[in-house]
């Protein structure tokens, strides 16, 4: 499969690129989901193919759906203690390695996935990266229980935080309300500017009914930016 648009081309960069940098034989690997994550599997699945040696954890079902396609062995946080890295894309990410993710619903998979590995590796293309979060709408994923309650819970406490105009909105497609695959709800913050992510973050995650939320802060030790030209830079 061969990337059919320049933002496609910059993304298959980024996730190719991270392939040759920093996949050793022997590693334990996180995969991580959405569009730029999937050139990543493609890639591992050549070179498993050539004989690499990797086993790896997806952080959704379809990213390993995608990898037993591919032919990259697979495991469970179950089975194995640390990873060496995790890989996984962002919606937006700052110079301190602060991401929004979860644009894709996995945010939960993703972050778990993550806190088990050494090191984070974030894979993107250029335009995810941003002087200041919040112009992408934060992931917020919630349990299916009174999550109209817990909504305007995170509506108090985003507009004590500063955001009075913050606009939260349940998370659909195609007129259905998306269901993640711990079977959760999410909500979507529509914040224009996160002054504190780290504040947020941490703050978001004691509402009850709050499962999760896409602030990753500081949590990215290097970042892989793809250009549309194809080449990449790694920051
Ligand atoms: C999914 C994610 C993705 O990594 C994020 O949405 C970026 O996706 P893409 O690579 O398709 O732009 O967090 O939950």
């Amino acid at each position: 499969m061969r990337p059919t648009t320049e933002q496609d081309l910059a993304k298959w960069a980024a996730g190719t690129a991270a392939v040759d940098a920093y996949v050793k034989d022997g590693m334990q690997l996180g995969l991580g989901s959405g569009t730029t994550s999937r050139w990543f599997v493609r890639a591992l699945g050549d070179a498993v193919s050539r004989g690499l040696d990797v086993v790896g954890v997806p952080t959704s079902t379809s990213t390993g759906e995608l990898a037993a396609e591919v032919g990259v062995p697979l495991t469970t946080l179950a089975e194995v203690d640390r990873l060496d890295i995790a890989f996984d894309g962002a919606d937006e990410i700052d110079v301190q390695g602060t991401m929004i993710k979860g644009g894709g619903g996995s945010l939960l998979w993703e972050r778990i996935v993550t806190d088990a590995a050494h090191r984070m590796v974030a894979m993107v293309d250029a335009s995810k990266t941003v002087e200041r979060l919040g112009a992408f709408p934060l992931p917020i994923e919630v349990v299916p229980f009174a999550w109209q309650s817990t909504g305007r819970s995170v509506a108090r406490l985003l507009s004590r935080l500063g955001y009075p105009e913050a606009d939260l909105r349940l998370r659909k497609r195609d007129g259905k309300t998306v269901v993640t695959d711990s079977g959760n709800y999410l909500i979507d913050a529509h914040l224009r500017v996160i002054e504190d992510p780290l504040a947020l973050d941490g703050q978001l995650n004691w509402i009850p009914g709050v499962v999760e939320n896409g602030l990753f802060s500081g949590v990215a030790d290097e970042v892989i930016i793809g250009h549309q030209d194809g080449t990449h830079q790694i920051r």
